[in-house]
This record gives C-alpha cells, structure tokens and sequence, in this order.
C-alpha cells in the first residue's frame, strides 16, 4: 500500500492541467454496453476506478483498448452477469444494470457493498427499473433485473430522503433508451456528469430532452449506434486543486476546466475573499488578504457539492473564526475530520454538521485516508501543516485523482509517493 509523505509550508504557483471527470466517464464507460457498435472516448483519466470499470466491461464481454486517455470499445456481443468479485470494488459499477437490462432484457449484478461514507442503497435504481416494468428480486446478494418481454416507457419519480440520485438517473435513463414508448424521470438528477452522459446517449442516437434539469424525457428507439465522445473536465478534481491553492497561498492557474460547473464553489470561495480569473476554459486562483469564515450546506448540483465537503473542511480549519459545514447528502461522511484533528484542527461535529474553529496553524501527523474526498482533505491539510504529514492508503486517492502527487509536484508542492510492498 503506497503512502505519501507531504511537507506543508510551500505555495503553489504554476498551471495545473485538469483531468477528465470521473464521474462522468464511468457511466459513459457502461453506456457503451447499450450498442454491438464501436465507441471511442476521449479524456477518460487514468484512475483505478476506470480500470475497475474497463474490467467488468471486458468481463461482459466487450473488447477495450485503453491508449493515451482514449478508450475504444465494442461490446458486439455481451452477457448480462457481473460478479461480485468485480462488482465489490467499484460501487460505481452499479450502473452497468441499466445497458445490460436495455440490451439484454435481463441482468445480474452483485449488490455494491456499504461504503465509509455511509450506507449506499440501491432502492430507487430499482425502483425506477421496476417503474419501467421490470421484475426485479434480490438473491445471494445478486440484484436479478429481469425485463424479457422489454421496457415499457412510464413517469417514474427518482427523489429520495436525500435528494435525486446521479447514478440511479443514469442507470433509469440508458435503460429508458430501449424502452418501448416515451419515459419521464421526475426529480432526475441535474448534476453535469449526468447531462454528459446523456449528450453521449443523445450521440449514439437516443432521443433525450431535458437533461441537466430535473425532467427528463426519454423516447424509446428499437437500438443505439456506435459514438465518439470527450468526456467533460473533472469539476471535483479542479476543485480540490483550487483548495489546495488557496490553503497554501498560492497561485494557480488551471487548465481546460468549466468554470460554469465551478459556479456554486466560487460563490463561496469569492464570499470568503478568494480571487478568481476566469478564463474561457482557464481559472487563476490566488488567496488574496486571508480568507473569512464559511457556513455551507452539501446539495444537489447546483448547490455546494458533498465532492468538495471533506475538502473545504481542510481549508477551514486554518481560516480564522468559526466556519459550519452540514451534510446532508450523506450524513455519515464524516470520517476526515478526526484525522484533521489529529493534526491539530478544532472540530466538533454536532449531528452532521461540523464546526470548525480556525487554529493558526496544523501540525504533521501520520494520518489515515479512509474515502476518496477524505485522502484529498488529508493530502490539502499536509501542504499547509508544519512538518511533513504522512497520509497512508493512498489507494483511495488513486480511485479518483489522475496522478494527483505528479500534479502537485510540478506547482511546487513537496509530496512523495512512498511505494510499501
Ligand atoms: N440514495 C438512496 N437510494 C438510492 C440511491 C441513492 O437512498 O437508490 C441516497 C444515497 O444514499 C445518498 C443520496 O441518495 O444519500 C445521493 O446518492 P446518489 O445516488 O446521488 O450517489 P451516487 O450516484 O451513488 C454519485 C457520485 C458520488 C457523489 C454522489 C452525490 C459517481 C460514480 N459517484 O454517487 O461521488 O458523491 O453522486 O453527488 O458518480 C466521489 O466521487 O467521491 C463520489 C462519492
């Protein structure tokens, strides 16, 4: 398990060019299931979670060259079996239910497991299937979709306690591709992953209206074809590299992003006295006079995403006054703050809400990196700590940043990758 050995105290100045997202390449990845036709996708990042990805899909039966950030697939024919053993290390990999359910009336899925930052159910994917006139059982911890006789297009309703679900709108929507007649998705998830997911569905010849808003309406056709699509700039990764500008002083200028999908987090960042320079497909991010306070709350997109809660929770810690942060998308995903307060932060956590008292300064600790957003809060509070952090099982990190210690190295920043056998 690799470790990194981070030393704070040096700002970071220089271009920093953002990755393709994550989020979005990965049910792009599963919609190629839907067409015995080639894809092509550009701008997929080199993560472990796309490789997870790329293995179920070959698994499936689809032939996948990965070169250079491109993937090209063809799933000309495929089976409609994903196994746990594939299946437990990705959630994500939930949504290969909807294609597999679309081309082949049926599928087999292990359920995904809980994960650290709370319980992760499935329900209102299958509820949404089931609206779509699937049977749908749970068996040996398999989920058994089975739609042999086709989808039927329906209204289906995909709110939850917490909001809309960006995966469960996906998996309703690719399989509401092959449906027969017209399907509309109430409360649907307005997140720009989903919208690239759809413009990427659109390309392959589904007819979709009103995606990116929270109806979506989806018109059945008898098949899809083969597409070229450039998945869109990792919103979460340009994020956390601005925080962690901003945490260290410095300044930073980032690449081939979309700074409308940044809207909401520089509203905040502006309100605490952060500058930006937007360009066309550039921001410049320098901290200005010190930053003030903030009071967020994580919501659906386009409010503050609970991608950037672990993240924002690092900068506070050294801004001075008292900052909140409440989450309400998954209450439990709170596990960062106790390793921030080994290094020193002053956090309670009052339900889910955190609040956070600035302190001058953290200090080094070995810390542990328990989520993806976690090791991405742990690596951020390192740059500013005194001493040199230890931030160990960075496989975590490795799910979802492309090279994220290369990265941070060529701005300045003294992080070492510390390969354990
Ligand atoms: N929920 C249910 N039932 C369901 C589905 C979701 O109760 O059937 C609940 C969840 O437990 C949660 C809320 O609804 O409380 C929202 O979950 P959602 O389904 O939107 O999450 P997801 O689709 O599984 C994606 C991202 C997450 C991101 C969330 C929220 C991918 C691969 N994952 O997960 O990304 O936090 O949306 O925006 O797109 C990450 O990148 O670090 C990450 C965790």
């Amino acid at each position: 398990m690799d470790k990194f050995i981070v030393r704070g105290g040096t700002p970071l100045k220089g271009k920093i060019r953002v990755s393709g997202s994550k989020n979005s390449a990965l049910p792009i990845l599963a919609a190629t299931l839907l067409t015995p036709e080639p894809c092509v996708i550009h701008r997929v990042p080199d993560l472990s979670d796309v490789r997870y990805m790329l293995d179920i899909l070959r698994h499936l039966g689809a032939s996948v060259d990965y070169t250079d950030g491109t993937v090209r697939v063809c799933a000309a024919k495929v089976h409609s079996e994903a196994p746990y053993d594939l299946v437990r290390k990705m959630r994500a990999s939930i949504c290969v239910l909807g294609p597999l359910v679309a081309r082949c009336g049926k599928a087999t899925v292990s359920l995904p497991g809980g994960c650290v930052i709370g319980d992760r159910p499935i329900d209102i994917h299958l509820r949404g299937l089931q609206g779509l006139g699937a049977e749908v059982e749970t068996n040996e911890g398999n989920v058994i979709v089975n739609a042999e006789k086709g989808l039927t297009g329906a209204e289906i309703y995909l709110g939850g306690k917490f909001g809309s679900t960006v995966l469960g709108t996906d998996n309703v929507m690719m399989a509401a591709t092959a449906a027969r007649g017209t399907t509309v998705i109430e409360s649907a998830a307005c997140e720009p992953e989903v919208k690239d997911l759809a413009d990427f569905l659109v390309k392959m010849g589904a007819k979709i209206e009103g995606h990116g808003g929270s109806r979506v309406t989806i018109h059945g056709v008898p098949g899809l074809h083969g597409a070229e699509h450039t998945v869109i700039p990792d919103r979460i990764e340009a994020g956390t590299f601005i925080i962690a500008g901003l945490i260290t002083g410095g300044d930073l200028t980032l690449e081939q992003i979309n700074n409308d999908h940044l809207e909401n987090v520089l509203g905040h960042l502006t309100a605490a006295g952060a500058f930006f320079e937007r360009g066309v497909d550039t921001l410049r991010v320098t901290a200005g006079e010190g930053l003030k306070p903030l009071n967020l709350v994580t919501e659906v997109y386009p409010g503050f995403p609970t991608d950037m809660q672990a993240q924002f929770s690092a900068l506070l810690t050294v801004v001075p006054g008292l900052s909140a942060i409440t989450e309400k998308i998954f209450p439990a995903r709170t596990m960062h703050l106790s390793e921030l307060k080994r290094m020193g932060a002053n956090i309670d956590l009052e339900g889910s809400t955190s609040i956070i008292r600035g302190v001058p300064h953290l200090s080094a600790a070995p810390v542990m990196a328990s989520d993806l957003r976690a090791s991405a809060a742990l690596v951020i509070a390192g740059l500013a700590a005194r001493g040199a952090t230890e931030v160990n099982r960075v496989y975590h990190i490795d799910r979802g940043y492309e090279h994220i210690d290369q990265k941070l190295r060529n701005v300045g920043a003294n992080i070492e990758r510390v390969k354990e056998a």
